[in-house]
């Protein structure tokens, strides 16, 4: 069902990025290979799964919405590809954005993502000014200088370093993977009805499946399979990475993603929506961030 779920979402999606991203000029054919490949897409499904039973936004810019979670990733993944950042030649099942177009293209086209994200819900035709203000604020504070970039930068501080703590981690992880999650399950709920009480629980709720996806994706660095994965193994221990499993180990990072799960789905459950079909599917994707296997 979840699956069901995913695959239209990709579908759509995917082809409203090719329509906004078109194919003219070299950097826009390397912004679309990033964007194009097979991916899971869990960020627009948490948008979409959020913002479904929202009757104050309309269903084409919850899509729009995706779409410029979906970019400001793709710009992430190829900038964190480059060889001054993870230094990693596969992504996708296929070459990086860099080794196909070239590094100084590599860093404009996830550039020119990123512009085209706040693009896509500045141009949106159904969303009010009101509602474009706080999508562009959740995007850009998730991904600036206090949000994800700053998380890149303080992972690439970490490499070679002893003493990051379990604490230290944490929040390296909630910056530069977490926020752009919570910030894609908080944009399906502007100007939603829900009240502070249960905002407060569905933030807490994103925060913590935000972590476990990180914390999930560096058991996967260890334990997953390169097909599945799409993208090279062992990459954080060639980098000597602080990495959940560096600094726990296997067992206690499972341990860790299974029990934020567990709180996030408590949280959840003590939500009080009007649609039950809306947390099923939050729930879904909650599971599923922590038994993925690529
Ligand atoms: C990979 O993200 C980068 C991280 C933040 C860990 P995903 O695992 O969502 O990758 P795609 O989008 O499916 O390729
Ligand atoms: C990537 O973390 C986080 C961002 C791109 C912001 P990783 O470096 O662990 O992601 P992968 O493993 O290369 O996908
Ligand atoms: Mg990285
Ligand atoms: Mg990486
Ligand atoms: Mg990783």
């Amino acid at each position: 069902m979840l699956q069901d779920f995913l695959s239209s979402v990709q579908t759509e999606v995917k082809s409203r990025i090719k329509d906004i991203i078109g194919e003219s000029n070299p950097i826009e054919k390397s912004m679309a290979y990033t964007s194009m490949l097979p991916s899971k897409m869990v960020r627009a499904g948490l948008v979409i799964a959020s913002g479904e039973a929202n009757t104050n936004i309309d269903k084409s810019s919850l899509v729009n919405m995706a779409c410029a979670i979906e970019m400001m990733h793709s710009y992430s993944l190829i900038h964190d590809d480059l060889p001054c950042m993870d230094d990693d030649d596969i992504r996708r099942n296929s070459p990086s954005n860099h080794v196909v177009f070239g590094e100084a293209n590599a860093v404009l086209a996830g550039d020119a993502l990123q512009a085209l994200a706040f693009q896509v819900i500045a141009e949106d035709e159904k969303l009010d000014d009101g509602q474009k203000i706080k999508a562009i604020k959740l995007l850009s504070s998730a991904c600036g200088k206090n949000g994800m970039v700053y998380g890149q930068h303080l992972d690439i501080e970490n490499e070679n370093n002893e003493h990051t703590t379990q604490l230290d981690l944490e929040q390296i992880h909630h910056l530069k993977t977490g926020r752009l999650i919570e910030c894609s399950i908080l944009m399906g709920q502007i100007s939603s009805s829900i009240n502070l009480d249960d905002q407060k629980k569905l933030e807490l709720f994103s925060q913590k499946i935000g972590l476990a996806f990180q914390i999930k994706d560096d058991v996967l660095d260890i334990v997953g399979n390169i097909e599945k994965l799409g993208k090279n193994k062992l990459s954080d221990i060639k980098n000597d990475k602080s990495t959940y499993v560096k600094i726990v180990g296997l067992e206690n990072a499972i341990e860790r993603y299974e029990s934020l799960t567990q709180d996030a789905l408590l949280l959840l459950r003590n939500v009080s929506y009007d649609n039950d079909e809306q947390t099923d599917k939050l729930e879904n994707l909650a599971n599923y961030i922590i038994n993925r296997e690529s």
